[in-house]
């Protein structure tokens, strides 16, 4: 396996500079690549179903592959990208969409166990401390409700893999991670203790993404 090239996270200021420039052409550029990544996700959360928290929500692309059977909150720290949500939740297309708000994922303004399911796509590899983001989706998750994330994650191996780490630097500016490991989402679950992972599949197209779900672990089996 090719370890990963060692770079440092990324940096909040890149990140947000980045995502205000996409936000008025992300829907037409951006909407069909992640289209099958993000619908397996909204699909995977819809079987959690309840009260759903969009972390990175983004132009809330997904708003219409939820039914009203939920309820969902979105968040992203990026305001253009958070005013074309807006727009979409005013259309009246999405009555199952409740609020969204500019708010970072490092420190979400909600309660402990206050939503069924949290999820982000395409997100986490972004923000500029993972572990904390996770553990702050852990923390407003009730027990039983889980974490769902689709991302690109690194190939670890063959050709992929050194493109990745050679794309790593170049596309930083861009918003993307390509060099992510999977293993970095995995250490972060053993050191909460909270959690368990309970899927791992790649998605279309062609596996380029991978779905993980985390299940927030009730309190008495983590006590057990
Ligand atoms: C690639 S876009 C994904 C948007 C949406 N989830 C989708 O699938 O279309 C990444 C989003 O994450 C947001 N983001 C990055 N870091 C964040 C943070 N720390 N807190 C909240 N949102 C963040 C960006 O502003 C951007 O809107």
């Amino acid at each position: 396996m090719l370890q990963p090239t060692p770079a440092s996270d990324l940096d909040r200021n890149v990140v947000e500079t980045a995502y205000a420039r996409w936000a008025p052409v992300y829907d037409k550029v951006c909407g069909p690549i992640f289209l099958s990544g993000r619908r397996s996700a909204t699909s995977a959360a819809m079987q959690v179903g309840g009260r759903i928290l969009e972390v990175g929500v983004g132009t809330g692309l997904s708003f219409g592959d939820y039914d009203g059977s939920t309820e969902i909150v979105g968040i992203d720290m990026c305001e253009p990208m958070v005013a074309k949500a807006r727009e979409r939740m005013a259309s009246g297309l999405y009555p199952h969409v409740k609020d969204v708000m500019v708010m970072d994922a490092h420190e979400l303004a909600f309660e402990d166990a206050s939503f069924d399911c949290v999820v982000a796509q395409f997100v986490i590899t972004l923000v500029a401390n993972p572990e904390r983001v996770l553990s702050e989706c852990a923390r407003v998750l009730r027990p039983g409700g889980e974490i769902i994330l689709v991302n690109h994650l690194y190939s670890e191996r063959g050709m992929l893999a050194v493109i990745e780490r050679l794309a790593a630097r170049p596309t930083r500016a861009l918003g993307l991670r390509p060099e992510f490991p999977f293993g970095r989402l995995m250490a972060w679950a053993q050191n909460h203790g909270g959690v368990e992972l309970v899927e791992r599949r790649r998605v279309k197209p062609l596996g380029a993404y991978t779905l993980v779900r985390f299940r927030r672990i009730a309190a008495q089996a983590q006590a057990a």
